[in-house]
This record gives C-alpha cells, sequence and structure tokens, in this order.
C-alpha cells in the first residue's frame, strides 16, 4: 500500500487521521494496554467534573438488538486527578487528547474547563448531551439558548479548541448546532446516545436501575449518519460523526455524509482494538480513487 496522507485538521489540530475514539469508552489507564493511542488521530477520554462522581446504581447496562443501553452516569474520579493522572500519561504517549467536560450547572463546566486551561490538553469536548444525569448534561443539549449560553461562557475562559457534543433526542438538531457555532464553537461531535428502555419480563420493572438509558451501537447507525448529513450541511464548523461505527465501511459512510472525523464506541467495548483495526479498514478504503473523488466532491459543496 503506498504511504498516504490521512491527516485532518480539526479546529486548527492536526489529527494524523481522521479516527479518535467516543467518550465513555476509552480509557487511558486500560486501553492502552492494548494499543498505542498515538496511532489514532486523537483519543477523547471519559467525561470529567469538578469533584467524583459516583454514576448511577446498578445495573446499568442492558443488551438491545444491534447495541446497548447504558445509564453508567458519568461516572469519573474527577478533573483533578484526570489532569495527574490519565491526561499526563496519555500526552507522555504522544496522543492528542480531547478531555469530555460534564457538569450539572454552567458553573461547574467552567471549573472543569478553567483547570484543563492550564494544561496541554489539546481540545475541549463539551458534553451536553448525557441521558443519564438528573441535572445538566442534556438539560443544556435540548435547549438552543441554554446550549448557546453555556458555549459563550466557557469561550470566556479558554482558547482551547472547543467541541461541542450533541444528543439526537431533539426535534432539530441543525437548530441546536447553528446556535452553538454562533456562540463560539470550534467543531461539533455526534451523536450521544438515544433514550432508551427495556422492561424486564420477570418483573415487569425496568432492566435498569436508572429507568431510562442511553442507546448506543450499530443500532443507532441510521439515525446518526442522518444527523451528521443534517448538521455538516447547517453549520460551517468540522463535524465529528459517531454513531455506531463498527467497520471502516462505517467510517467512510459518515465521512460522505459530511463528518470531517470519525468517533468509535460500543465497538470499542466489544474488541478493544476496534479503533485500530476500523482505522486500518478505511486507510485501505481510502487508496480508492473513486472514493476519494467522491469524498472531494463533498468536502466541496
Ligand atoms: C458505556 C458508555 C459510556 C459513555 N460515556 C460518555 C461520556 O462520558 N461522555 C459522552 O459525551 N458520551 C459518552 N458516551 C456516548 C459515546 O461517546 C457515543 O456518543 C455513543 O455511544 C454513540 O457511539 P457508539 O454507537 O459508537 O457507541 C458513552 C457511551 C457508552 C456506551
Amino acid at each position: 500500500m503506498k504511504n498516504f496522507d490521512l491527516s485532518v485538521n480539526i479546529a486548527g489540530v492536526t489529527w494524523k487521521n481522521p479516527v479518535t475514539t467516543a467518550s465513555g469508552t476509552f480509557s487511558g489507564q486500560y486501553t492502552t494496554g492494548f494499543y498505542d493511542p498515538s496511532l489514532l488521530g486523537a483519543v477523547t477520554t471519559k467525561g470529567v467534573a469538578p469533584l467524583p462522581w459516583e454514576g448511577n446504581p446498578t445495573p446499568r447496562i442492558a443488551e438491545t438488538y444491534g447495541g446497548m443501553l447504558n445509564s453508567v452516569g458519568l461516572e469519573n474520579k474527577g478533573v483533578d486527578d484526570y489532569i495527574t493522572g490519565e491526561l499526563r500519561a496519555l500526552k507522555d504517549l504522544g496522543a492528542t487528547v480531547i478531555c469530555n467536560v460534564c457538569g450539572h450547572s454552567v458553573d461547574e463546566y467552567l471549573e472543569v474547563v478553567s483547570k484543563l486551561d492550564g494544561t496541554d490538553v489539546d481540545m475541549l469536548e463539551l458534553n451536553i448531551s448525557c441521558p443519564n444525569i438528573s441535572c445538566g448534561g442534556i438539560g443544556f443539549g435540548t435547549d438552543a439558548n441554554l446550549a448557546a449560553e453555556l458555549v459563550r461562557e466557557v469561550r470566556k475562559l479558554t482558547r482551547k479548541p472547543l467541541i461541542v457534543k450533541l444528543t439526537p433526542n431533539v426535534t432539530d438538531i441543525s437548530a441546536i448546532a447553528r446556535s452553538v457555532e454562533e456562540a463560539g464553537a470550534d467543531a461539533i461531535s455526534l451523536i450521544n446516545t438515544l433514550l432508551g428502555m427495556r422492561i424486564d419480563l420477570r418483573t415487569g420493572q425496568p432492566v435498569l436501575a436508572n429507568g431510562t438509558g442511553g442507546l448506543s451501537g450499530p443500532a443507532v447507525k441510521p439515525v446518526a449518519v442522518r444527523m451528521v448529513y443534517q448538521v455538516s450541511r447547517a453549520v460551517s464548523l468540522p463535524v465529528i460523526g459517531m454513531g455506531g461505527i463498527m467497520t471502516g465501511a462505517d467510517a467512510l459512510e459518515f465521512l460522505l455524509a459530511g463528518a470531517r472525523a470519525v468517533a468509535v464506541g460500543t465497538a470499542a467495548l466489544i474488541n478493544p482494538v476496534a479503533p485500530i483495526d476500523i482505522l486500518s479498514e478505511l486507510t485501505e478504503l481510502l487508496h480508492d480513487e473513486q472514493t476519494l473523488e467522491l469524498l472531494r466532491r463533498n468536502y466541496e459543496h
């Protein structure tokens, strides 16, 4: 295979290729035992809050056809531990690191961002789309005004490239995308999980202790592709597409829909090396002149 430049520019940061990990499905501590994180365009880490969060009660994972439901609820050790632990270790390995930021309120998001601003993290991803926490998260992502207000406040605090991660649990995702673009976002990622539920046939109660959870995996892919297509035409920001990517062909479908880069999530919970496998399959597909021509035409549009 000839040497091939796969690099992409996302909000001023050069990724060596267009593949990252989806937040919550990659761990600096565990995944790096399986592959070198600097091989990917970037790695996106789990949401971090100002202080440690325990997450939701168990059971918080359920299988579904073509995917899974989770209600983990953003369990994390807090931003201070992240900065001295996972971030340091990943930067020392030469990875480009995107930190997913969460909070229950504007002040909580700002506290995390102000601490990260003084570090060498490469990009921030504002998670305004988690369906599994009682306040904050998705509450910001389903209201165009609240989403814009949060982005404006964060923008005042940092010049770090700011990705805003959108929820699919809305009627008009383009409207939310446009409002965060106007408020100062540098890139958009989507989709987070779709709100879902399963009922236990023996008890008649929800399977997940939290009641509802977020659906991810191949079952959500057509919804994700549709939303990436809409958002990439509604804004001029680079879009990072995700939702059910299991193969290089799936990743290519997102690029053709308008994404500049892709993230691999649930696939990595089945096979930890999935992001690397998908990158090599995608690389092979991109060696086809006809495919490249289709992509070129899409970028011009
Ligand atoms: C177990 C689990 C934990 C997740 N945690 C986060 C998180 O902390 N922050 C976030 O923005 N998204 C989180 N997500 C959503 C994923 O990053 C991704 O947006 C979603 O799962 C769709 O991609 P996929 O179908 O490839 O998994 C999580 C998903 C799963 C399955």
